[in-house]
């Protein structure tokens, strides 16, 4: 019955080759929503789960950025839409990425198709792309080993209490007048607030006057941060991508995606937090840890990166935020200050987090960890339907609903645990 619910909310959210996450409120193709969506399409129609990837690196710059946002097609019920971002191509895009889950998603949807041939075809037509597309995040976005990123819409995790302080020193003097359109549709308690907002768009201007790339922009853009999110998951996609290319034969990639991954492991613990006791963001402009913990910082996990004496210290914290929720896992730490349980990225719990973060458990064989949030995601799915994201107190559905990569997570992993 919500297997068949799952399925129809991805047919409702397709517009031909592609799944938008929720009609009005993101009424276009996002870069990770979209890779989530492919391995759910996976479970039920497998050429539909390689028509969404090849849709989505229909977006890709020529520098082998692969945008957050694509606008495939006009819609007015979004803001930032086209005309703000500007990005001068076809289809028009958004100017920066978002978490490159695309190669791990690949690898997991191979895994899972019954038509290999299939598969393989598909894999090798996407795979110079893909290539291409890690190493704009190491040329571009390279910092000794971490990875930088120049705006909180980059990471996915939005309105995350770690770019709070950096944000605000973005200034906005010069922010053009604007209309959000998001609080039309959802209530405001649930969204970023307003000066938050000014600070986002007078960012997003700052990269638009500098085309989105380019040394100029690498040495004055005022946000430059090594999200723990992107830095986790972009080091095990590169694991994955090799292990694609060396699986398909397709050697002449290997030696540079190996170099890649030894800079990125031995930069790892730059982002080990002595204040936190936890992987956490780093600021590469104050060049300083910022102790905040969410649930990026579990990623740590699925970057396949903590080593044993620090496994301890971060389930003890993982154990003691479940004491305190009764969903697993908040996005943020529930005592921390900014601790809020219904406002995005403040609290909340997010399904596809849960996800990566309860594989990361399991390859570390903590299965008692990973299963406790994957029954609470199956739980939250199930009493409390579809939703964007969830109250991790009472479990209440919050944000928008009919949502795809809720619908997908229900297929490719939290139905296992019911
Ligand atoms: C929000 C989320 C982002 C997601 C997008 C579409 O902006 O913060 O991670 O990709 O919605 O679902």
């Amino acid at each position: 019955m919500l297997t068949e619910q799952a399925e129809n909310i991805l047919r409702d959210n397709s517009r031909g080759d592609y799944t938008i996450p929720t009609d009005k409120l993101y009424p276009f193709q996002w870069n990770w929503d979209s890779c989530f969506c492919a391995l759910g399409w996976g479970y039920f129609d497998e050429p539909r789960a390689w028509e969404e990837l090849h849709a989505l690196f229909r977006g890709q710059w020529d520098n082998g950025m692969l945008p957050h946002i694509i606008f495939h097609q006009n819609v007015d019920t979004y803001f930032p839409g086209p005309d703000v971002w500007k990005s001068n191509t076809d289809p028009a895009t958004s100017g920066i990425s978002q978490p490159p889950v695309a190669a791990t998603m690949m690898r997991m949807l191979y895994a899972q198709c019954t038509d290999k041939e299939a598969a393989e075809k598909n894999i090798k037509t996407l795979l110079p792309k893909l290539f291409a597309f890690h190493k704009w995040y190491q040329v571009e976005r390279g910092h000794d080993g971490l990875i930088a990123t120049y705006h909180p819409w980059e990471t996915g995790r939005d309105n995350s209490a770690e770019w709070e302080e950096a944000l605000y020193k973005v200034p906005t003097d010069n922010l053009e007048p604007y209309q959000r359109r998001d609080t039309d549709l959802i209530a405001a308690d649930e969204r970023p607030p307003q000066k938050e907002y000014d600070h986002y768009l007078s960012l997003l201007q700052f990269l638009r006057n500098h085309n989105y790339q380019g040394q100029e922009l690498r040495d004055t853009v005022p946000f430059k941060i090594a999200d723990i999110g992107i830095n986790s998951i972009l080091l095990r996609a590169h694991r994955d991508l090799l292990w694609l290319a060396e699986h398909l034969g397709e050697h002449e990639y290997s030696a540079e995606i190996k170099t890649w991954i030894t800079e990125m492991e031995n930069a790892f613990d730059r982002m080990w937090c002595p204040k936190s006791q936890n992987y956490c963001s780093y600021d590469l402009v104050a060049e300083k840890h910022i102790p905040i913990e969410t649930s990026g910082s579990f990623l740590a996990f699925y970057a396949g990166c903590v080593p044993e004496d620090k496994q301890e210290t971060m389930l003890n914290t993982l154990e003691h935020w479940g004491e305190k929720v009764k969903f697993m896992l908040p996005s943020l730490n529930p005592e921390d200050q900014y601790f809020d349980q219904k406002r995005y990225w403040r609290g909340p719990v997010w399904p596809i987090v849960n996800f990566m973060v309860a594989t990361g458990l399991k390859e570390c064989r903590h299965h008692e960890h990973a299963d406790r949030i994957g029954r609470d995601t199956c739980a939250l799915l199930t009493e409390h339907g579809f939703q964007e994201y969830f109250n991790p107190l009472d479990g209440q559905g919050l944000g928008g609903d009919h949502f795809s990569w809720a619908a997908a997570t229900w297929l490719f992993w939290a139905q296992d645990f019911s």
